[in-house]
């Protein structure tokens, strides 16, 4: 531990001091490897069955921890109380998957090609793997790395942001409680050199790291130069195109919930909105309708349908992101302002459409991350297909329409790791692969569901024959 603590501020109202943690430094990062580079070894030897069973416990304590934890979440980094304990949900149901895939195992059994024999092939743990994680889902996207990591017989040794660590460390206490030994899943806090450290680490094999392009960038690079596996999930600029043939009604439930639900703040929120002709002007007004209609408040205040950014230095960025468009000929029809009154204290940002969005300006070409929309008309499919396409990010892209022929040609020609039809851009599912293409994955490799059970292990060839003359 070095002396520098971590404080957590309230984001709703950033003069509150919400929680201090003490931070970790290089000495620490190296010292929380090595232990957990000892302790792997009798980890990977518990059969997966009592892995798995030792998952399931945890799911059980962080249902019953629920609203507890639930309350960290909204403490530390400002979600809607419905949505943080939504995530405390889901972050049981990754445990519960990942138990089963421990439970299950898996290979393929063949007959070897010398008479008498068996070949087969079974997976591997990989030793000490390293995980970085966001402040904005404290407690779903650090179960969606710890369970398969440890499901699959591997240490852990987990970073996660500093804005919002509580709820992860209520994840590791979880797994503590439930027999997980105590070096086999540890926690270091800090900032980017921490960070660093724990990629650099000789003892880490793989790194699993959930943050923006440029950091994670910089991280697959130190990863691969040392030979060391790297699965990034990185930013997104998602676009939710609007077909004419589509249901207006539904196009725009979906834009408001991908647009502006948590402000905005998830890697695969809506950040374009693509709408045919001739519903441009239509979708245009009602959606900056229902943008100023929505009520900011604190995650934990009855009707607040907008929770706050997660500092006023994040509203400012995304305040920086508005004026710059504003200058340079957009239009902003909802929005675009910090609120003032007992808000102001807060990272509060006004749900904001923007019209006449140009490349050059940041609301395209950057992850803005915040209650921001750009709508941007399109002429027919190609066009909006084209227009979904035109930045450098590829995470997760969505078509409404009611037309089954218009959706699989969408589906073939989005350049998106993940395609929704009539649903909105976020969302995530334990047991499907989740990860982008271009700027959007560091190296290709996905997350969640049995691709997290590849990225967390190696395969083994085995071939069995009885040791008698007959082979
Ligand atoms: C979701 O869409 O529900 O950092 C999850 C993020 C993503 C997770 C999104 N990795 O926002």
């Amino acid at each position: 531990m070095s002396n520098d603590a971590i404080v957590c501020r309230n984001p709703a109202d950033a003069r509150q001091i919400v929680a201090r943690y003490d931070a970790h430094d290089a000495d620490g990062v190296a010292a929380a490897c090595a232990r957990a580079h000892a302790a792997q070894p009798a980890w990977a030897m518990l059969p997966g069955p009592r892995r798995g069973e030792l998952l399931h416990r945890a799911a059980d304590l962080l249902q019953r921890r629920g609203q507890r934890l639930a309350q960290t979440i909204v403490a530390e980094e400002g979600k809607l109380r419905a949505d943080a304990a939504g995530e405390v949900r889901r972050a049981a149901a990754v445990l519960r998957f990942h138990a089963g895939e421990a439970e299950r195992g898996g290979g393929d059994l063949r007959d070897a090609a010398e008479p008498g024999g068996l070949a087969f092939t079974r997976r591997r743990a990989l030793g000490v793997v390293g995980l970085i994680t966001p402040w904005n889902f404290p407690i779903a996207i650090p179960a969606w790395k710890l369970a398969p990591a440890l499901a699959a017989g591997n240490a852990a040794v987990i970073k996660p942001a500093s804005a919002a660590p509580g709820a992860t460390l209520g994840l590791l206490d979880a797994l503590r409680e439930a027999g997980v030994p105590e070096d086999v899943a540890q926690a270091v806090l800090g900032g980017a050199d921490v960070g660093r450290a724990l990629v650099d680490d000789p003892h880490v094999r793989a790194v699993s790291f959930t943050g923006s392009t440029a950091v994670g960038r910089e991280l697959a690079e130190r990863a691969r130069a040392r030979g060391a596996r790297f699965q990034g999930e990185l930013g997104g600029n998602n676009p939710l195109v609007v077909l004419a043939d589509a249901d207006p009604e539904l196009a725009l439930a979906l834009a408001c919930e991908g647009a502006f639900a948590a402000a905005g703040q998830k890697c695969t929120a809506t950040r374009r909105l693509i709408v045919q002709e001739p519903l441009y002007e239509q979708v245009l007004e009602a959606f900056a309708g229902r943008a100023r209609s929505l009520r900011m408040g604190a995650g934990d205040s009855d009707g607040a349908q907008v929770p706050p950014l997660i500092s006023p230095a994040a509203a400012e960025d995304v305040a920086g992101a508005v004026t710059q468009a504003r200058t340079l000929g957009a239009d902003v029809l909802a929005g675009g302002v910090r609120p003032d009154g007992e808000l102001r204290h807060g990272g509060f940002y006004a749900p904001t459409v923007i019209a006449g969005a140009q490349p050059g300006m940041r609301v395209l070409d950057d992850e803005v991350f915040g209650p921001v929309c750009a709508v941007l008309p399109a002429r027919d499919l190609d066009d909006a297909i084209a227009l979904a396409n035109a930045v450098p990010y590829g995470l997760s892209a969505s078509v409404c329409t009611n037309d089954l022929a218009h959706a699989l040609r969408f589906v073939r020609g989005a350049e998106a790791g993940m395609v929704h039809v009539n649903r909105p851009t976020p969302g995530a599912d334990p047991h499907m692969p989740f990860g982008g293409l271009k700027a959007s994955t560091a190296s290709g490799w996905r997350e969640q569901g049995q691709e997290a059970v590849r990225f967390f292990s190696d395969q083994q060839t085995v071939y069995v024959h009885g040791g008698g003359p007959a082979g």
